[in-house]
């Protein structure tokens, strides 16, 4: 198996050496989000393919670009796109630019997807934060032979670690704060990770509303698991672009996902442009 924490520190110099950014916090956009990069001030993008090692989507609507800069006076690392294991990767590869961001310097990791709405109250074009996940994908990014140096906090990296609070409270907290001060109701919900690439069927919903989940989507919990195994504080962000196969009488449509990403743009980068500086400052 290639050595992840040697790729992982190449990837860092390089990523040194075309940006002076020390990143404090790392955002992993998802599909139809990747627009909220243009907010980066004093930016240097880099094209995946000039990171080595670094994997690169084949979906429309993730285009491949790590940006570095500023938000609020904060230095940030922003991934405008990611990869999936749909894709074919492998789940190292995954995620392998959140051990990236980790390495980089990262204390804190956003992650954005676009999610089907199981929980009927939802709504198309809603954002929703993250309280909790299950991860059905029958993967797990920390498995393989275990490496410490992913530590980044005292106490990280061990071969089995807590999961029990996954989505720092405090950072929930502050992002339902900031939408209530921004007017909007921002609720919480459990994520629920599918392989996919097929959408899921009815019953499959019908399923998973069953075992507690509130939105379905087919990537994020491999790179928070990887996050936590850091020691990385974590927030998670979903855009409902659809409710869930079944839920409504309607069949799913990938152009939707990036259609509703688009509608909501603004709404989603005021409120990650004014939680990143509060992050920092809490
Ligand atoms: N299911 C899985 N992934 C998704 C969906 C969905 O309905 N919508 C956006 N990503």
């Amino acid at each position: 198996m290639p050595d992840q924490y040697a790729r992982a520190t190449a990837a860092v110099e390089a990523i040194r050496s075309l940006s002076p950014t020390t990143p404090a916090i790392g955002i992993i956009l998802g599909s139809g989000l990747g627009a909220f990069a243009s907010q980066v001030e004093n930016a240097i993008a880099i094209p995946y393919a000039d990171i080595p090692h670094f994997p690169q989507s084949t979906v429309v609507g993730h285009s491949g670009k790590l940006v570095l800069g500023t938000i609020g006076g904060v230095q940030v690392a922003v991934m405008q796109g990611r990869v999936h294991a749909y894709e074919g990767y492998a789940v190292e590869e995954v995620v392998f630019p959140a051990r990236v961001l980790g390495l980089l310097g990262c204390k804190t990791l956003i992650v954005t997807n676009a999610a089907g709405g199981i929980r009927s109250s939802l709504r198309p074009g809603e954002l929703v934060v993250l309280s909790d996940h299950i991860n059905l994908t029958g993967m797990n990014a920390a498995g393989g032979p275990n490496e410490p140096r992913f530590a980044m906090t005292p106490g990280a990296g061990q071969r089995f670690f807590d999961m029990s609070t996954v989505y720092t409270p405090k950072l929930r907290a502050l992002a339902v704060m900031e939408a209530d001060k921004q007017g909007f109701d921002l609720t919480e919900g459990i994520y629920l990770a599918v392989l996919g690439p097929s959408f899921e069927t009815p019953a499959e919903i019908r399923a998973f509303r069953t075992l507690g989940a509130d939105l379905v989507g087919m990537s994020t919990v491999h790179e928070v698991i990887v996050a936590r195994h850091m020691g990385l504080d974590v927030l998670g962000i979903s855009l409902v672009t659809n409710m869930a196969a079944g839920v409504v009488d309607q069949a799913i449509d990938h152009e939707d996902v990036l259609e509703i990403g688009r509608n909501v743009e603004k709404r989603f980068t005021n409120l990650l442009t004014a939680i990143v500086p509060k992050i920092e400052a809490s």
